[in-house]
């Protein structure tokens, strides 16, 4: 059975320890490696009113998955770690969250055409994974596929300004201004709209990651 015995981490059982990357939710102080509520505060503010569909890639414990159902999505998390998905999955049955469900698969060009459209997306500190892994080409083919499936995205990544990190270098084609990069990127996939919702720390460089809202026009 899994359990979650106390504020610093997730036992899970016979599956052993994982990485506390995001807060449990329900339980903002959790010593998680990042915040998240202070990402999670501006981006509520861009969320359409009423029902609407949400997908959150690479949602770790499925913090924001659980956010955006808690302000009225139904929300999908997509994440290809088993134990993450495991933890998220107690977390969904510890807190009654019915209009949620985590999926649990890596994402890559071929995968990436199973996954729904949604009104919006979440894509936040994956991207420069797929580039360190598999290069910008495989990177772009599975932004283009993702962002064809909504009409807004929150979208945040590493930067080639970040210090002492090991994916600096394959970023290098974001000098030498990783956020009008971003900004441009956001555009050539059709975001007519493009939105700066401010400087985020992470806990591996002293530089922040700009966080963007992003809409098409209707
Ligand atoms: C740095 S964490 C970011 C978590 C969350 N998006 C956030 O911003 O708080 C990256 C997450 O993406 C997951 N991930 C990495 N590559 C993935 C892939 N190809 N498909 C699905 N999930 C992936 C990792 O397991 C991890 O949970």
């Amino acid at each position: 059975m899994t359990e979650i015995p106390n504020r610093l981490t997730i036992s899970a059982g016979r599956m052993g320890m994982i990485e506390l990357y995001q807060p449990i939710y329900g339980e903002e102080e959790t010593g998680a490696q990042r915040m998240c509520v202070d990402r999670w505060t501006k981006m509520k503010e861009h969320l359409p009113k009423g029902k609407f569909s949400f997908m959150d890639i690479g949602s770790q414990i499925g913090y924001f998955t659980f956010q955006a159902a808690k302000e009225g999505g139904v929300s999908f998390g997509v994440e290809r770690n088993k134990r993450y998905c495991e933890v998220a999955h107690a977390i969904k049955s510890i807190r009654n969250m019915d209009h949620v469900a985590f999926l649990n698969i890596g994402i890559d060009s071929f995968t990436v055409k199973g996954l729904p459209n949604v009104d919006v997306l979440c894509c936040m500190s994956i991207y420069h994974h797929w580039v360190r892994e598999s290069g910008f080409e495989e990177a772009d083919k599975i932004f283009t596929e993702l962002t064809n499936r909504t009409n807004s995205i929150f979208f945040d990544t590493g930067q080639s300004n970040e210090q002492d990190v090991d994916w600096t270098k394959d970023l290098e084609f974001m000098n030498p201004n990783p956020i009008e990069w971003i900004e441009k990127y956001l555009k050539s996939k059709g975001f007519t709209t493009v939105k700066q919702l401010g400087e985020f720390a992470t806990h591996l460089s002293p530089v922040p990651r700009m966080l963007f809202f992003a809409s098409k026009d209707k």
